[in-house]
């Protein structure tokens, strides 16, 4: 198929095009943990997709769903009316969110949850009579999607620097990644907690803590190669926001659903944020779907400061809980229930944690740091190349070895659906073992990626 389909209109995202096109990389059916390639070969899903089927590809219960509805009824605008589906998804989310936070807005992605958050932050302060909270704070290398609000708190400069000065008014933390102290630490890393003190010592030292409105953070840096927050670092974040009466957002976008063997990180790190924003797992990346859930205090701030009859929030996708979006998340849920795939990931994690840690010792591997069902294996680079490393192992293992990894910069991202067993961790990471030892100091590489 490669040879006949022609590749030259679709602009890819997040993609080397030229690259890309000249060799393209097809995938043309997908079940369980595996894709199909357009030359006939299985391909074992060490990313999930993009961080995000969960469940396994093509599972019968959510394709079921989606055609069921998509049979019922297409399509209904929710802009002053609604459809059941919606409100049902909306308390089956609710139902496994952390307590106190029952208020879900919908949205389409990743990006909009981002942006949906931030808004409902700015103008929460602003309904209770408090605007003067506009500042934002965000992480240096942390990812939050490509809106403007996402790339303006994200610290990662590649997704910056091309579009100019974004927001006013916001400011980064360092992220926590300290491999001089961490390295190789199994789970959460042991030094660093104190970096989150720089949030008050630093940041609203500079700002003046009244002007903050709210401070984001992915309780684990996916994007950007895997940055695990030290012990302790994320109860700090909570404690200073809880002092100054600033919001505090958890971008869990990839630690959501069960990533790390409880349904929310914030579960697993025993902090409960004033937001979470999700998506990807949120409907198993069936049908693309992102929600900000928030707490009720925050929500009905909004409702207490409008007349009744008038709209309280000017805020909303067309696409806002699409009703095929709605039954996918609705099925997702049941699928995570009844499968108990978040148990699932927990009792894999020491497996995949063991897997992950034999790469230590191998040609170029500076750190491997692991989470749940997360690892980032951190490799030398290739002096003067950026990125090259990486990238060799990722086509080596996609043509030689038929496994699909992921790459950010010299890191490999690893995030398999929670179905995967033993074996095929094995298989994964012996995968990336062969291709790591014929790496060579400068090595030749098949295609550098610059
Ligand atoms: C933490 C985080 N936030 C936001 C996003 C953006 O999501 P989307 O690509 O669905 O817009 C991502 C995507 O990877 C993410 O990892």
């Amino acid at each position: 198929m490669a040879n006949t389909l022609n590749t030259e209109h679709f602009w890819m995202p997040f993609t080397a095009n030229r690259q890309f096109k000249a060799r393209p990389r097809m995938l043309v059916a997908a079940s369980g943990m595996h894709y199909t390639t357009d030359d006939g070969r299985q391909i074992l899903d060490g990313t999930a997709g993009l961080w995000c089927v969960n469940a396994g590809h093509g599972h019968p219960k959510i394709t079921a769903a989606i055609q069921h509805q998509a049979a019922t009824m297409d399509y209904a605008p929710l802009f002053q009316m609604g459809h059941p589906k919606v409100f049902e998804a909306a308390s089956a989310l609710v139902s496994i969110a952390p307590e106190g936070l029952n208020r879900v807005f919908f949205c389409n992605d990743g990006s909009e949850a981002v942006d949906t958050a931030l808004k409902i932050a700015l103008a929460y302060h602003r309904v209770r009579g408090d605007g003067l909270r506009t500042r934002l704070i965000g992480r240096e290398r942390g990812y939050h999607g490509v809106g403007f609000g996402g790339i303006a708190v994200g610290g990662i400069a590649g997704n910056r620097k091309q579009f100019g000065p974004t927001l006013a008014g916001v400011d980064h933390l360092r992220h926590p990644l300290d491999i001089a102290r961490n390295a190789f630490s199994k789970g959460l890393p042991e030094h660093g907690a104190e970096m989150a003190d720089e949030l008050e010592q630093r940041m609203l030292a500079l700002h003046d803590p009244a002007t903050v409105a709210a401070v984001i953070v992915e309780p684990i840096q996916g994007s950007a190669g895997v940055i695990l927050p030290p012990k302790g670092y994320l109860q700090k974040l909570r404690s200073i926001c809880d002092k100054y009466g600033i919001l505090l957002i958890f971008d869990e976008v990839i630690t959501g659903f069960g990533r790390l063997g409880t349904a929310f990180a914030a579960d697993f790190f025993g902090v409960v944020p004033d937001m979470i924003t999700c998506a990807k797992g949120l409907t198993n990346a069936a049908v693309p779907m992102g929600a900000v859930i928030v707490r009720q205090d925050i929500h009905d701030a909004f409702m207490d400061a409008s007349p009744e009859g008038a709209i309280e929030f000017f805020h909303g996708y067309t696409y806002t809980g699409h009703p095929l979006a709605s039954a996918a998340m609705v099925a997702t849920m049941d699928v995570y229930k009844e499968e108990g795939l978040f148990d699932r990931a927990a009792s894999m994690a020491p497996h995949f944690e063991n897997a992950a840690h034999s790469l230590k010792g191998l040609p170029c591997v500076k750190d491997v740091r692991n989470l749940g069902l997360v690892c980032g294996i951190e490799l030398e680079g290739v002096p003067g190349k950026p990125t090259a490393r990486a990238f060799d192992v990722f086509l080596k293992c996609f043509w030689e070895k038929n496994v699909l990894i992921r790459t950010t910069g010299d890191i490999i991202a690893l995030s398999p659906p929670l179905i995967i067993d033993e074996q095929q961790i094995n298989q994964l990471f012996k995968a990336i073992a062969d291709i790591l030892k014929s790496q060579k100091a400068v090595p030749e590489l098949q295609a550098a990626a610059v």
